[in-house]
């Protein structure tokens, strides 16, 4: 008996000295990034379990420089904290940081990996990926796009009128887009109150306001398979109605394609299918099944959806905020479109109000710091070594207020984009990167913008937007997992300036 616990006990203490020798072996081999002192297991609780995730990094890379290591449970983690970094790794180093993470919300979401945003970087996904960019610039041709969001948004707008007391525009905006980006997928255009797009709205922000600052399955994986929380099980449960809807429609599709017509982006995906079969393309097949289809369309619509309406929250909030921006933005709406419907043809013209929706994006935390990134293989970044396996995060939040490059980050300023003619500067601006950079640049920013700018310019033309006699803007936004900001509700009156 004495020999047995002598002999467990000398195992165990080998095999703990083993593994603490394992890994200040393996530390020792790479220069890791720097990074607070943690409880080893818990890792940064603090951090990891406020919802001001994107804020207390920026403030630990005050300290510890651009490029950030922490403990999320076991887990290690880095956070990119300025551009350079970011576009170092993300552009520089092509591919090494494109992977994903199998994180346990992520594969619940994407049946393990069968989507674009959750997948890792494999032939499959850049297959997926170039599909899907296909069917979306389907909408870019003629005016299809413009159509459908002119379609859209009237009957909202003709609802919005009619309001006599103060009233939530976020209950319009959201509605808004969710009609859009379900016009984009499943093609029909479905009256305002319609019982499907309302459910689809209910649950995702049932699941926004679930997930808060996310779910410990995501620490701790797991415990959704012995004893998963009541978060998990009530969010699984909503996303599973979600997908039911999404299966749904493209079971329809699938039923009632007809050959030579394309009726939206669900046709797209069909048409491809249909292609690689003509061509008896056997590996494209294999790729092209239903789950896969049906994960994409998935993608494009919860993606597209929550990053476009909570734009559109925070333009029409930084609106009223600003009456006098407002204004400007309404003389040049009044200048440039007169009294016709704004549309793409004014796109290049627009410029103050597009100055404005970049300062929007920039100022409205609608990424937090994104989905995660994984590299594939060791890589380095701002000189340190990052492992294989490694997740990694960009801060879009702290790129966004680095006082290196914006002056007074916290104000709304659209000057910033524009030159002294009031015309927008060149390029890029430095230090904005809300649809990301690199392999995983946002798929559908190339219809985000214009769409986002179609639907203020039609807004503001329309209205005159402002708080009721003496309220005060609330200044406290929302938040939601992964650092994700929104504005808090507010009631908002209308006077309408174009007549239709
Ligand atoms: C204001 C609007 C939008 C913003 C700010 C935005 C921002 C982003 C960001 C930051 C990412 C993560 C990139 C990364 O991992 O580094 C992303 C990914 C993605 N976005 Fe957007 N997005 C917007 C609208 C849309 C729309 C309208 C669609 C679809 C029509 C869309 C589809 C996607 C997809 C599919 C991905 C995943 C890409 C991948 O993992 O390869 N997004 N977006």
């Amino acid at each position: 008996m004495i020999n047995i616990s002598l002999n467990t006990q000398t195992v165990l203490v080998g095999v703990s000295m083993g593994i603490v020798v394992y890994y200040v072996i393996k530390r020792m081999r790479y220069r890791l990034p720097p990074g607070p002192w943690c409880i080893p297991f818990v890792g940064h609780y603090t951090v990891y379990s406020s919802l001001e995730v994107h804020r207390k990094v920026t403030e630990l890379s005050k300290i510890y420089g651009p490029v950030v290591r922490l403990c999320f449970g076991s887990t290690t983690m880095v956070f990119l904290n300025d551009v350079e970094v970011v576009l170092e790794a993300m552009v520089k180093k092509k591919a090494d940081f494109a992977g994903r993470p199998k994180i346990a919300s992520g594969e619940m979401v994407s049946e393990g990996g069968k989507d674009i945003i959750f997948s890792t970087y494999t032939p499959t996904w850049k297959f997926h990926r170039r599909i899907a960019g296909k069917a979306i610039r389907h909408y870019l041709q003629g005016d299809l796009l413009e159509n459908m969001i002119q379609n859209s948004m009237e009957e909202f707008l003709v609802k919005m009128a009619q309001e006599k007391e103060p009233f939530s525009v976020k209950n319009y905006v959201d509605r808004m887009v969710f009609h859009q980006l379900y016009t984009i997928c499943f093609g029909e255009k479905r009256p305002i109150d319609d019982p499907e797009i309302e459910e689809l709205l209910k649950l995702d922000d049932d699941i926004i306001e679930d997930f808060g600052v996310g779910v410990l399955e995501d620490i701790f994986p797991y415990l959704k398979d012995i004893y998963p929380t009541a978060k998990w099980k009530r969010m699984t449960d909503k996303m599973n109605r979600i997908m039911d809807i999404l299966r749904t429609k493209f079971k329809q599709h699938v039923d009632t394609i007809e050959p030579g017509v394309n009726r939206d982006f669900t046709d797209s995906l069909l048409i491809a299918r249909q292609e690689a079969e003509n061509e008896r393309d056997e590996a494209a097949l294999e790729k092209l099944d239903d789950t896969h289809l049906i994960q994409t369309i998935s993608d494009i619509f919860l993606a597209g959806v929550e990053t476009t309406r909570f734009t559109m929250d925070w333009f029409v909030y930084f609106m009223t905020k600003h009456p006098e921006i407002q204004s400007k933005c309404q003389e040049e709406i009044d200048r440039v479109v007169g009294m016709e419907r704004p549309s793409m043809k004014n796109r290049d013209n627009l410029h103050f109000i597009e100055a404005c929706i970049f300062e929007t994006l920039r100022l409205g935390n609608v990424a937090g710091v994104g989905p995660p990134h994984m590299t594939i293989c060791d890589s380095q970044v701002g000189g340190y070594d990052i492992p294989k396996g490694t997740i990694v995060f960009i801060n879009f939040w702290a790129l966004h207020h680095d006082p290196k490059y914006w002056k007074d980050p916290e104000k709304f300023d659209p000057h910033r984009y524009l030159d002294d003619n009031d015309k927008l500067k060149p390029g890029k601006p430095d230090s904005w990167l809300p649809f990301s950079a690199g392999r995983r640049v946002c798929l559908g920013e190339i219809i985000a913008k214009p769409e986002i700018l179609l639907m203020c310019a039609n807004l503001l033309q329309r209205f005159e937007i402002s708080l009721p006699d003496g309220v005060k803007p609330n200044l406290e936004p929302k938040m939601t997992g992964f650092g994700v900001e929104y504005p808090s509700e507010y009631r908002i009156i209308v006077r309408q300036r174009v007549v239709r």
